[in-house]
Order: C-alpha cells, then structure tokens, then sequence
C-alpha cells in the first residue's frame, strides 16, 4: 500500500501521510488538512475518526476479536485474575508473583473511606441511582485528595493508580448497601481483592462471610471482560477530560457519567428490564422483535448492536456460557434467561439484524449473571464501571505520558451570520 493519500479540492491536490498500526490498521494523518486546505473533517459520532495512537488495547470488529496487550481476551478471562489484568492494562506488562503481590498489598493499603466521604453518599436520598451516586462520591474524592497528580514522576502516578483501585470497590459496596438499605461494611484486610469487594457487599450484619467461589470466579470474569474497550464513549470522555490536564478522579468521574447512559454501560439494567417486561408480557419475543425494527417505534433491541462489533461480541460468547453454568451451580432456573436466548436466536436468523450485522454485546447476559448473584439491577452499570477502571486508569495514562494536545473538535457552523440587534 502507498504512503500516502491524496485529496483534491477546489482543483488543487494535497498529500497527507498514512500512519500503519501494528495489526495493519491504516489512519490518513490530517494534521495538516486545515492549515493547508482550509476545510476540516465532519464525523458525527466519530464513526470514522482515529482520536489518538494506543497500544493498549485491539479490537477487529470484523473477526470479533478483543485483546490486551496482545493478549486474546479468552486466555485473559480463563487464566488471570482481575487485578493482574488491571496491572497488565496500566503498565503494559503481565505482572511477575512479586509484582502483583506488590500491587495488591498498595491497594489494599489505600482500602479505606475517610468518614467524611462516608457521610457525604449518607447523604444521598436512599432512592437516589447508585450511578449517580458512585459519579458524585468519585468527584469528592478530589476534595480528600486535592493534590493533582504529578505525571512525570512515576511514583506520584503509582500512588494515584493504587488509591482509586482501592477506593473504588468501597463506595461501589456501599452504594449497594445503601440501595438495599443495608448499612456500610468497612474493608477487611485479611481478604484479597475480590473476597474483600464480596465481603463489603453481600455480608450480612451479625452472621459470618464466606465469598462463594462460583460468584467470585464469575464476578472475575465478568470485570475482566469489562475492563477496557478502546476508545468507547467513556473512555474518550476520560481521555478527553484529562486532556484538559483535570485530574485522574475528575477524569475518571466524567467517564461514569459517560458510562451511565443506556447506549452504553447503562444497557445492562436496560436489557435486564427489557427481558422482564417481555416476560411479564407472556414471553412474546416476535411481538417484541417486530418493534425493536419498526422505524416508528422508538424501542431498540437492547444488548445487541455495537459501533465496533459488526460480528459476535466475543466478551458476549463468554459471558452467555458463563450465564448458563453460573445460573446451573447456583441452582437458579430464571425464565428471563430463556427470554434472552429466544431473542438471540430469532434475531440471529432475521434479515434486518442479519443486514445491519446486529449481534449480541457484551450487556446481553451479563444481567442475568448479576440478578443470579442476587445483586439488584441498578447496580449492573456500577459493576460495569467497577470493572471499567483500570482501561480508564490505563487510558488516562498513556495520554498524558503521551504528551497529547487538549481535545478540542471543531465545528461547521449552520446558524444565523451576522445580524443587527434591532431594539
Ligand atoms: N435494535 C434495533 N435496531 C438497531 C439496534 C438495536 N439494538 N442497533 C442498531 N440498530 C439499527 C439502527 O436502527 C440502524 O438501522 P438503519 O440503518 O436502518 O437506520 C442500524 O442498525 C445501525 O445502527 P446505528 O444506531 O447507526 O449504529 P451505531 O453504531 O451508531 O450504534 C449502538 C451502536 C450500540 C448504540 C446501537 O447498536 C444500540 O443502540 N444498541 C442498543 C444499546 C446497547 O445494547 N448498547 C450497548 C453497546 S455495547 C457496550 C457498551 O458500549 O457499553
């Protein structure tokens, strides 16, 4: 292939250089095309626009295919932990026995809520949405800790990645808790990671805990699979946040927000309500697929279609067969799950969906998992997030050792020119 691309405008030619990435994805570098030509691109949606340079994360949206580093996101979600992912992620190495065990130990150093945080999420009407919640006590944290980070000092920038790794499982706990009414249960540190984020939030007062391995493998699996995504809508938000030079929480606070929507992260409550009210309607899932492609008719299928996937989200295939074997060891027929199944296969064989390459995403079934656990729905997306922050972590990161410029799209202006105020 050439090294270049060419356009021509208003009867003139210009050059701009092709960037190659490493698993041979090509980008026209238009750094130039303003200054030369005086016209700018125009990518609602940025379904066409590469926003920077990662090697953090590859998707091949055509294949169905998700790595980490390099490594297949199957391997990852058989064979590692959450927590050595998160390392893999933000320093771009799999961690050796001494490291992960080093990381552990700093998160778990930084495990605790000052009681002034505690009292701010107290102070959240008991109906209010955990999302709403986790964003709001994100921010606060900024108030706890309102150094900014320094980003050339790689140990300012370890200390920082530690503390929002362990403040982060409490107030997702805890915004659990305070859901179902339940009162705050503090960090144990004789725990690891995930029997101490299962501790926090299942335990009941007075009675003993002991995490159940099936919940804790699958929550492993299920926040490895949510742990990074490219340059989805959140982590764009927290990439283009931080580009402001805003700090890592704030950042990162913008990026829940981002993520709460039902296009996006919040589709997991979105389809576990979805799946209940077919059911509750008698299970009719070709009345409900026949709305989800009328043009008329605002409702979507949700957890099936993705900007990126245009075959099996492959997080989807790993997350239905977990379904299916964590619903069989926990001992729980839940009709919802036969629902979901119905609507993949009817969509499967469905010219509309077969045309539009819509396929299940990875919000499909993995509600169906968390409602087994018996966490409630609005707490689906927390989870997402949960699982989200150590791409958001990694992402923030390399932008900012990157050295990238504020993000700061332009615009083609479609309102009034000049006019006089007459009065
Ligand atoms: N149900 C019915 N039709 C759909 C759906 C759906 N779920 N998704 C896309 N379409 C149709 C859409 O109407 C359009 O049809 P046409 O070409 O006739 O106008 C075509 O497919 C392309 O859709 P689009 O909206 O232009 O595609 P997009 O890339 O802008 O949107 C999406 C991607 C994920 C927002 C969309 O597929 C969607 O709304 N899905 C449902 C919500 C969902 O499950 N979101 C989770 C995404 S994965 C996890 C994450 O990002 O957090």
């Amino acid at each position: 292939m050439a090294d270049k691309a060419f356009l021509e405008l208003e009867g003139k030619r210009y050059e701009f250089p092709l960037v190659k990435g490493s698993e041979g994805e090509v980008g026209i570098d238009i750094k130039t095309l303003r200054a030369q030509t005086g016209a700018v691109t125009l990518d609602p949606g940025y379904k066409n626009t590469g926003a920077c340079q990662s090697s953090i994360t590859f998707l091949n949206g055509e294949k169905g295919e998700l790595r980490y580093r390099g490594y297949s996101i199957d391997e990852l979600a058989e064979k590692a932990s959450f927590l050595e992912v998160a390392y893999l992620l933000i320093f771009g190495e799999f961690p050796t026995a001494a490291q992960i065990q080093q990381f552990e130990s700093d998160i778990q150093k930084e495990s605790k809520l000052d009681d002034k945080l505690v009292q701010i999420i107290d102070s959240f009407p008991s109906s209010a949405h955990p999302m709403g919640v986790l964003a709001s006590a994100t921010s606060a944290l900024i108030a706890f800790n309102p150094s900014s980070v320094n980003v050339s000092s790689e140990e300012d920038m370890y200390n920082a990645i530690v503390k929002i790794m362990g403040k982060f499982p409490i107030l997702v706990a805890y915004a659990q808790r305070k859901l179902t009414g339940q009162p705050y249960v503090g960090p144990d540190a004789s725990l690891d990671y995930m029997q101490n984020f299962c501790k926090m939030m299942f335990s009941k007062e007075g009675t003993d805990y002991n995490a159940n391995p099936i919940i804790l493998d699958a929550l492993n699996k299920l926040l490895i699979l949510h742990a990074d995504h490219e340059q989805n809508c959140s982590t764009s938000t927290v990439r283009i946040v931080g580009s402001s030079h805003a700090g890592l929480y704030a950042s990162i606070s913008a990026g829940i927000s981002a993520l709460w929507g039902p296009l996006h992260g919040g589709a997991n409550q979105a389809v576990l309500e979805m799946l209940e009210a077919i059911e509750k309607d008698g299970g009719d899932t070709k009345k409900y697929m026949a709305k989800a492609k009328d043009k008329s008719d605002a409702f979507r299928l949700m957890g099936f279609g993705h900007r990126v996937y245009k075959n099996f989200d492959p997080r989807a295939k790993i997350i239905k067969v977990a379904a299916d074997q964590v619903l069989a060891d926990l001992g729980v027929h839940d009709p919802i799950l036969d629902v979901a199944k119905g609507l993949e296969k009817e969509a499967l064989e469905d010219q509309y969906f077969v045309d539009r390459k819509l396929y299940p995403n990875v919000d499909f079934y993995s509600g169906i998992i968390y409602r087994a656990m018996g966490i409630p729905v609005e707490m689906f997306t927390v989870l997402f997030a949960l699982g989200r922050i150590p791409g958001w972590i990694a992402q923030w990161r390399e932008m900012r050792l990157n050295n990238e410029p504020i993000g700061r799209p332009r615009q083609i202006f479609t309102g009034e020119t000049l006019r006089p105020l007459n009065r």
